[in-house]
């Protein structure tokens, strides 16, 4: 009888369960009806009554070993997340993955589109010095650019303001980089004007600026054709309209010709064909000048381009407010772009 009580405790000892099938398994084989210990409990009437005493509690012991071993076993395996246990009941969690911002999205789209043409990436300050932003570009002191109405001034004599346009980083990047320059400058810009559906006082600007010897007007209309049709499609067309920027000369607007009516007129390009979507030109030699760059060896191009509206164009918004709300039933529809 010892002996077999011996076996048993070792099987127990030396045993290796692999599943919650194999415990079961090992349950019946050792209290199952025919089980061994069950077995030992029914022998032991056979036993002598002067060992009755001991072999009893040899039995107990063995059997609460045994209990207390299937048991743990169990556990084990249901927290080790065994597959017979898993709860098809249960509710998913619900993994809510943010969106990425349309003028994330517009704005990651013109980087790779520029990027091909061997821009590269340019910062500067939000909070800027009337050099940086005005002066340093040509415009006139009393130019109504500076005036209070446009400019959130936060110290006058000597101005520190917030920039009214990215402008500002074509200035730092020709006081900063090496010539020649090629770079694309992105950023947050500031106007006092009134919040409506198509103004804010807040915007995004995406400014371009190369600077090299031999750069032509030609050169500016041909990357800004390859920007147009790279960004709404090969049919798109572009023109430039004659305009005045006090930082280039000559300077120009241009249109592309409208994607959703093909050209031919609707509500979005106001019956005409055309929409509006940057400023552009030859940087004026007096800005190169005043930036220490030689006007007879070196000339260049820009163009700034307003992030806010090129997203309402490619994918419809008409209100500007939407972007600044952080709704997300709006942010919602922007899923599935990358
Ligand atoms: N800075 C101008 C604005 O905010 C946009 C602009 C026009 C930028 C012509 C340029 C440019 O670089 O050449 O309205």
């Amino acid at each position: 009888m010892k002996t077999k009580i011996q076996q048993i405790n070792d099987e127990i000892d030396s045993i290796q369960l692999n599943s919650l099938e194999e415990v079961e398994q090992f349950r019946i084989k050792l209290l199952g009806k025919k089980g061994s210990i069950t077995s030992l409990l029914s022998d032991f009437r056979e036993v002598p009554v002067e060992q009755k005493k001991e072999i009893g509690q040899l039995i107990n012991l063995l059997k609460n070993k045994a209990i207390d071993f299937i048991e743990s076993s169990k556990t084990n395996f249901r927290s080790s997340g065994s597959s017979e246990y898993i709860d098809l009941s249960l509710q998913h969690e619900i993994n809510e993955f943010g969106t990425r911002h349309p003028i994330s999205l517009i704005k990651n789209e013109l980087f790779s589109i520029f990027h091909k043409l061997g821009f590269v990436l340019s910062e500067g300050p939000e909070i800027e010095d009337d050099w940086h932003v005005f002066s340093a570009l040509n415009f006139p002191e009393e130019h109504p650019a500076r005036d209070m109405q446009d400019t959130f001034f936060i110290e006058k004599h000597p101005d520190i303001l917030l920039r009214t346009h990215t402008s500002s980083v074509q200035v730092r990047s020709m006081e900063n980089d090496k010539l020649p320059i090629r770079v694309i400058c992105p950023g947050r810009v500031f106007r006092n004007e009134a919040i409506s559906a198509r103004a804010h006082c807040i915007f995004h600007q995406i400014e371009g600026l190369y600077i090299d010897k031999g750069v032509s007007f030609a050169d500016l209309k041909q990357t800004l054709l390859f920007f147009s049709r790279e960004l709404f499609g090969p049919e798109t067309n572009i023109r430039l309209r004659p305009s005045f920027f006090p930082f280039t000369e000559p300077s120009a607007e241009m249109d592309v010709s409208c994607k959703l009516c093909g050209g031919k007129g609707c509500a979005v390009c106001k019956h005409t064909g055309w929409l509006e979507i940057l400023g552009c030109g030859m940087v004026d030699p007096s800005v190169l000048e005043l930036n220490n760059i030689d006007s007879k060896v070196y000339s260049g191009f820009a163009f700034g381009i307003g992030l806010e509206r090129l997203a309402m164009l490619k994918y419809g918004v008409k209100d500007l407010r939407l972007y600044f709300e952080n709704d997300v039933r709006f942010l919602n529809i922007f899923r599935n772009y990358l």
